[in-house]
């Protein structure tokens, strides 16, 4: 597998992981309870999202800008 499949790969388990985490924040909501590592559970898996989405959105523009700088030598 590449460095560029493995990162979709992650980026797709992580947005299992933070549904799962937003449905336990509800779950807590709905409970009335307060704390604040439960807020903390679904922060976590979307900071990886952005950083991994990040780099999946640069995929394809890096591709071009590398195919342009090929072209002109
Ligand atoms: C937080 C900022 C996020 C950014 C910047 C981002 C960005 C991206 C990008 C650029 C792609 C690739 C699209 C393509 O070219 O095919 C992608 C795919 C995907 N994203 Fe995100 N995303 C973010 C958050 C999320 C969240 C919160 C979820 C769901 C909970 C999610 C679920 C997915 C899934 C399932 C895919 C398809 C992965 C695959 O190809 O298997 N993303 N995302």
């Amino acid at each position: 597998m590449n460095w560029n499949t493995c990162i979709r790969q992650i980026h797709r388990w992580l947005s299992i992981a933070f549904t799962v985490a937003v449905i336990i924040n509800v779950v807590a909501m709905a409970q009335e309870k307060q704390a604040i590592w439960v807020g903390l559970l679904a922060l976590f898996p979307l900071i990886l999202l952005l950083l991994t989405g990040l780099y999946l959105f640069a995929l394809p523009h890096a591709a071009k800008w590398r195919s342009v700088r090929g072209i002109s030598g």
